[in-house]
Order: C-alpha cells, then structure tokens, then sequence
C-alpha cells in the first residue's frame, strides 16, 4: 500500500503502510523503540522491535530527533490503548532528514519565544486543533451564504478611500498617488449588492490598532455580507442566524479539538436564535447600575462589553447607537435620528464585538451632509454617492471578524493563536 494518511488507518487494518511525516516523540526501551509519528492529519505509535528490522535500522531509529523527517512503512494493528485505536509495526524506515536540535520541546516557554518560533510552533497539536477549527469555521462561512444565493464578489484591498475612519489607515505608495490598505470591503459590496441583490466578500483587512490588546491584530479576516431591500431587522436576523449555523457546524464536526482545547462546550450548544436583543440606550443605564462611570454617547470599551455580555448566556445583540460614534454610512433611526439602525454583536464570556453591522443611508443628500461632517473628500467617493443617483434601495449589511469568532468558539484568551501568522502592534515576525 502507498501512502496513507494517519487519520484514515482504521480503514487499513492489519495492512502494510507507508507513512510519511516525523518524528513527534521518540523512547526506547533496550530491543524496543516507539516512535509518536505525526502527518499533518494525526499522530500514531510507531513500535519498532529490534529483530523485526535491520540492525542499521535499529541504530538509526536511536539516533532520530525531534521533528526529523521520515518514511515509515509497517503493519496497522488496532489497538484499544492507542491513541485513535490504532498503532503501526514498523517493519522499515528511511530517514529523509535528519532535524537540528529542535527549539521547542515539551518543556513549557514563554509566548514571546513561541510567537518567534510561530512557523515551527504550528506543528504543536493545540495550534492543529485551532486551525483546523478556523478551517472549518472559514468552510460554513462560506457554505452558509452559497447555500442561500449569495454570490461571492471580491473587495480591493488597495484602496483610495477610509471606510472606518481615518485614525486606522495602513498608508502606502501607490505610484504618484497615496493608497490605504483596506480596512472593510463594505463600500464595494453596497455596489455589488445593486449589481446582484445578496452578495459578501470574504478577505483580508488591516487596521493601524494603536492599541495593544487581546482582541486586536492588524491584520484579520472578515466575512462581509450586503443584502439591498434588507432592513435593519431583516440584518439582525440574518446574522443570529449565521452565527448559530457556523457553532453548530464546529460542533458537529470538531468535538475532539475542542474537547484538546478544554472548551466548555454546553456554552456552544446555547448559541441558537434568537440572541436577546438590547438597545444602546439599556446597555448604558445596565453599565451605570454595575457601577461603570458611563454618559450617553460615550463608546464601548472591552470591559463594557464584558460586563454586558456575562449578563446574557448567547450573543448578545446591543443596537441603535448615536450616530456620533459610529460610521458615517449608518442610517439614522426615522424616529429618533440621533441613533443609527446599526447593532453590534457581543460574543459570550468576554469574547466582544464579533459583528459590526447596519443598514445603510440610501438618501443621497443626507448622505452627502454625513460625509461632509466627517470631513471626507468627496472626489474618492463620487462612485459611492452613484449608488444613491442610480436606482438606490434600503439596504444593510455587516461584517463578522474570523479571528474573534475563532477565538471564541475556542475559548482562547487571546487572538494570536487564531491566525497562522498574527500582525500585532509589536510583531511583523515571522
Ligand atoms: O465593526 P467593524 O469596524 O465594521 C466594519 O468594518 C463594517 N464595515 C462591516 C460591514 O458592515 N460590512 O468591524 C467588523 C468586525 C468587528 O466586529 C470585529 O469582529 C472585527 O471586524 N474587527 C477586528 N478583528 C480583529 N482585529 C481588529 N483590529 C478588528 N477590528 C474589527
Ligand atoms: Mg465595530
């Protein structure tokens, strides 16, 4: 038999393998080695008795270090001890290289080292069970919006525009002209959304966070639906149920990592709709009675968010925030247009703000005043204003950032392990 994966072996029991991969752990026992044999898809047992192979083999098994590289090739027997209820009699082994001393060994280090080691940290099983995880969450994202006519549509990520605000631009050189790494694709999906009726984007986005914090990277990934003739109330909807669709989705497909990652599942499996809803209004007056020194129109800070959130036990939907502390693009409340038809949602157990959305203002003048109170120039934006010139509806839309959602369903304190190479304020390395 060739290569087979570690993940597939019941289906080779008592068959000749080759497995290619290297070596996780390695002890011996006088005429016996067993070897912990990693692949990228599991971990097996390897044992290797010393008159079943070579001598040379024998002596080379001896010598092998941690993640050197190779081929194993042996017997698969089932076995109720085994870690996945397998193990390989190894029969014949080639060495494809040999690995330096390896930095990171059982021992525990300090997250400065492992972050410098991240490329070879990776290769740890808890980093396995958390990107897999975000591999899966990245597939019901995806699954969830094709599934119901959405159509895909890409964002530029150079732009010549601010999105959220000027504060977080990434500036760059763009021949004779300054561009800005894109902050939200949002501006291009209201177009697209014109152009198809339901459409996301689904990329990389960058902001210049000021701030060191365990929610912040530079550098994420968000999921971005746009729906024209959705209201502010069709949007909420929409988001409770995708947020459901995608916990139930890890849930159902990566038990055993989250079990690795010593989540609390039960608080997974509340996560279905509706989320309690609650305006900026009672969110202010809930922070005041716990004791927080908050005014009407101030924002949110982590720790509010915190506070909020322990007080449901799903996600939390916090709506109608004044408008002056929100986007330009909101549209204000028809009753009360000191408050926008926007809405956060707050993940449980301290995870924050995992969505940002709103419906939109499709009213050209009053577009053109909002943009003028933010002081944005208006040549960047003519294509944005035609959106208002040429057949304009209500529309809505959000964004859903990936690293926080991972973070949470996986219940990690912080972001940096939820994105293979995380940017952080103090980190473009490696
Ligand atoms: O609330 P935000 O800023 O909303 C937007 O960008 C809208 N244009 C989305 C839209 O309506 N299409 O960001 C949306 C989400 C946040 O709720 C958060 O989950 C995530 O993006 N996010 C970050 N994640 C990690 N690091 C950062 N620096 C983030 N900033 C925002
Ligand atoms: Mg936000």
């Amino acid at each position: 038999m060739g290569q087979v994966y570690i993940d597939q072996l019941s289906q080779y029991d008592g068959q000749q393998v080759t497995i290619k991969g290297w070596v996780y752990n390695r002890r011996s026992s006088g005429k016996i080695q067993f070897l912990l044999v990693r692949d990228g898809t599991g971990i097996v047992q390897a044992v290797m008795v010393k008159k079943e192979v070579s001598p040379e083999i024998f002596a080379l098994t001896r010598e092998l270090t941690q993640e050197s590289s190779i081929i194993v090739m042996g017997v698969v027997r089932s076995d109720e001890r085994a870690p996945g209820g397998y193990e390989l009699s190894v029969n014949d082994l080639r060495l494809v290289q040999m690995a330096e001393e390896y930095p990171i060994t059982p021992k525990e280090h300090g997250i400065e080292f492992l972050m410098d080691h991240r490329h070879l940290w990776l290769r740890s099983r808890r980093q396995h069970a958390i990107l897999r995880i975000r591999s899966e969450i990245i597939k019901a994202i995806r699954d969830f919006f094709d599934d119901r006519g959405f159509v895909m549509v890409d964002a530029p990520l150079l732009t010549p525009a601010a999105c959220e605000g000027t504060t977080t631009l990434f500036e760059t050189d763009y021949f004779d002209e300054k561009a800005f790494l894109a902050q939200s694709g949002q501006l291009y999906m209201e177009a697209a959304a014109m152009a198809f009726g339901r459409v996301y984007c689904f990329g990389p986005t960058f902001r210049a966070e000021k701030s060191k914090t365990r929610r912040h990277l530079m550098e994420f990934w968000m999921v971005e639906p746009e729906v024209a003739y959705a209201d502010h109330e069709d949007n909420m909807r929409l988001q409770e149920n995708f947020v459901s669709y995608v916990v139930q989705r890890v849930l159902e497909k990566h038990k055993p990592e989250l079990e690795f990652l010593e989540r609390d599942i039960s608080r997974l499996e509340n996560v279905v709709p509706p989320f309690p809803r609650i305006t900026y209004d009672e969110a202010i007056r809930r922070l005041q009675q716990a004791g927080v020194d908050i005014q009407w129109g101030a924002d949110f800070g982590g720790g509010d968010e915190t506070i909020l959130a322990e007080q449901f036990d799903r996600p939390l939907f916090v709506e109608k925030y004044p408008a002056e502390v929100k986007a330009f693009y909101m549209k204000p409340d028809p009753e009360r247009p000191e408050v926008v038809l926007c809405d956060d949602l707050l993940a449980p157990e301290g995870y924050g703000e995992i969505i940002g959305g709103s419906q939109r203002i499709d009213d050209l003048d009053l577009l053109k005043q909002r943009m003028q109170e933010h002081e944005l120039p208006e040549d960047v934006y003519a294509w944005y204003m035609d959106l208002r010139r040429y057949g304009s509806v209500p529309h809505s839309g959000f964004g859903l950032g990936l690293e926080r959602t991972v973070a949470w369903i996986c219940g990690l304190p912080h972001i940096r392990e939820t994105i293979p190479f995380p940017r952080l304020i103090n980190r473009l390395y490696p």
